[in-house]
């Protein structure tokens, strides 16, 4: 079990720097999400935690104790990766028994602990099986249990499932979880999959270009990113943007563009400038009182929801709503956004502006 703290931690290659001064905190226990598009520095930073990469500069402390200079094997982490690759000539229980042989564990030691694992993981009675037969859920089952057997501070997993048919990743994203609550060991698994990270993680950092976004709750996040960035790349529609210049003051509760005014959050924070309003699809109704109108240019049936796209003058909307309302391309229609959710970006960095309801919840990079 172990607490990971990473501290201003720089990687660059050359003279390209692929992560740039990252901090957070994986607490003892638990599943912790690094997410991200391709290339945004995932796979460098889990490598630098792990040791197999050293960082350029900055600090990580296992448990309290700088380790950044040390190699993996003064780590005591072990590593699952998307390909699990089994010895192919032993049996499902040679297979996971392996790292405790090569340790000399004694063999009735070795037995116990192998016979708990299969216990765990739900593979009692495949032990004597080869592994070339197994399915793929199996195979996955032996690498994790390969992985587990050694009892070791912390799990790194790098897109475990990404070679998986959607269906059998989500039995599998499950089943991770689950063995996760049962074992509690620290867990860090990378993923480019908002979904994925939402689903299975008790905390998500957010990285982009090298830089974190933001780090936290699932919800947290969803409900107040840290930049426009964070506000895309999670939900699905994404948030809604529209842009507009304009001024809001410090304890603003209102801010208008076009013919309307919205409510906003009291601001914390004021701004002259380019602003955007963001507003995530399911926050918005349809509601031909408001003020804001705009013409109904799309609609995607999804079954208890629909997707209704709105052409505003500020731009398109995306609005969930029930199946059940009546929207027909091309009507006319007011939008109303629940002011409770509305976060304000500085339309040139993409920083949140601080607000009473984000308040306490904004970690930018
Ligand atoms: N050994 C290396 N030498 C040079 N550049 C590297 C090296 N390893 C990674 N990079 C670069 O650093 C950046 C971050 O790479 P990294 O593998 O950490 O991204 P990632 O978030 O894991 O992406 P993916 O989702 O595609 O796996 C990329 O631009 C990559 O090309
Ligand atoms: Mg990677």
């Amino acid at each position: 079990m172990a607490q990971i703290r990473i501290e201003n931690v720089r990687k660059d290659f050359g003279s390209f720097n692929a992560v740039k001064s990252s901090s957070f905190t994986i607490e003892d226990g638990e599943f912790f999400m690094l997410l991200g598009p391709s290339g945004c520095g995932k796979t460098t930073t889990l490598r630098m935690m792990a040791g197999l990469d050293l960082p350029t500069s900055g600090q990580i402390y296992i448990d309290g104790e700088e380790v950044g200079q040390k190699p993996a094997s003064q780590r005591d982490i072990a590593f699952v990766f998307q390909m699990f690759a089994l010895y192919p000539h032993l049996n499902v229980g040679k297979n996971i028994s392996y790292p405790l042989v090569s340790q000399g564990m004694p063999k009735a030691e070795v037995k116990k602990k192998v016979g708990e694992i299969a216990e765990i993981l739900g593979i009692t009675d495949i032990l004597d099986r080869p592994v070339g037969g197994l399915s793929g859920g199996d195979r996955q089952r032996v690498a994790l249990g390969r992985a587990i057997v050694r009892d070791p501070k912390a799990f790194f997993m790098d897109e475990p499932l990404g070679a998986l048919d959607a269906e059998f990743r989500e039995h599998m994203s499950e089943e991770l979880r689950a063995l996760h609550d049962r074992m509690k060991a620290t867990t860090v698994y990378v993923t480019h999959d908002q979904l994925e990270a939402m689903q299975m993680g008790d905390k998500i950092v957010v990285m982009n270009h090298g830089v974190v976004e933001q780090f936290g709750v699932p919800q947290d996040i969803y409900d107040w990113p840290a930049t426009k960035f964070v506000a895309e790349f999670i939900g699905s529609p994404p948030m809604n943007f529209l842009d507009f210049h304009g001024m809001v003051g410090t304890g603003e509760t209102k801010v208008s563009f076009g013919e309307a005014q919205f409510n906003i959050p009291a601001q914390r924070e004021g701004m002259n400038g380019d602003l955007t309003f963001g507003v995530r699809p399911e926050h918005i109704r349809l509601d031909d009182t408001a003020a804001f109108r705009g013409r109904i240019a799309a609609t995607e049936y999804l079954g208890t929801t629909q997707i209704v796209t709105v052409e505003t003058s500020n731009g398109a909307i995306k609005a969930r709503v029930a199946s059940s309302d009546t929207a027909k391309v091309g009507d006319q229609t007011g939008l109303h956004f629940d002011p409770r959710t509305i976060t304000l970006f500085d339309a040139s960095s993409g920083r949140a502006l601080h607000s009473e309801a984000n308040e306490g919840v904004l970690t930018h990079g």
